[in-house]
């Protein structure tokens, strides 16, 4: 049993997606820590993210894989656990660039797909009800206004002794919804199956209680 989770930079995808998968005894994927390991790959090697050509030429140099420690996902670059590295801001907007060349995708698609064939899981992306997992017996796309995510993310840094101005933060997911759902290459969409599901007037635990209910419907379908 699959569960894909799609949706915007922001929408509360990871921690709902956690929390879920906890409570199904699945295991949680978070599809975006690929993207922003070759993003950080890119940095450390000071090529421009959004050179096609560059990124595609530092591919066969790395290895990204991840490991599943306590039921918690790690990403390995080169062996390196860099789970830390690639939540920096600059992470975030590389990972975004990086993920529009079609060599990027084309170099995470079998690891994604393999991970999904071997063991029950919720794997959240943009693209996973869509291309990576298109069979995947549930289908979830997670949204919210960019406002509502502006104001959540806003919160989240403050709370860290980290604050960022608001209007910065709104721009910056503005300027990643644009990057994400307008890309050539599988362009953040909900798939045709999917089930939308808004978060802008949801508590996380509400969202949570959602994806399970989601997912037994889903599963009592199947049988
Ligand atoms: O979910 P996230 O914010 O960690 O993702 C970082 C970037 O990676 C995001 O801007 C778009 C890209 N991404 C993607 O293109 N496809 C995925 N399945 C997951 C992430």
């Amino acid at each position: 049993m699959n569960i894909a989770i799609d949706g915007p930079a922001g929408a509360g995808k990871s921690s709902a997606a956690k929390l879920a998968a906890k409570k199904l005894g699945y295991i949680y994927v978070d599809t975006g820590a690929l993207y922003r390991a070759v993003g950080v790959a890119a940095l450390r090697r000071h090529i421009p993210t959004d050179s096609a050509k560059d990124v595609a030429a530092i591919l066969p140099e790395i290895k990204v894989e991840l490991a599943f420690v306590a039921g918690e996902q790690r990403v390995l670059l080169n062996g390196e656990d860099v789970s830390d590295e690639i939540r920096l801001p600059e992470a975030s907007m590389a990972a975004s660039n990086v993920s529009a060349i079609p060599a990027v995708r084309a170099f995470l698609f079998d690891l994604q797909r393999n991970i999904a064939k071997k063991t029950d899981c919720i794997m959240d992306g943009r693209d996973i009800g869509t291309v990576v997992l298109p069979d995947a017996e549930c289908k979830i796309f997670l949204t919210a206004s960019p406002e509502i995510r502006a104001r959540r993310r806003f919160l989240e840094l403050e709370q860290k002794g980290t604050p960022v101005d608001y209007e910065t933060l709104l721009s910056e997911i503005r300027q990643r919804d644009f990057n994400d759902s307008n890309r050539a290459i599988a362009p953040l969409k909900p798939a045709p199956d999917a089930v939308i599901l808004d978060s802008s007037d949801l508590t996380l635990d509400e969202v949570v209680e959602r994806i399970t209910a989601l997912a037994k419907e889903c599963a009592e379908a199947e049988h």
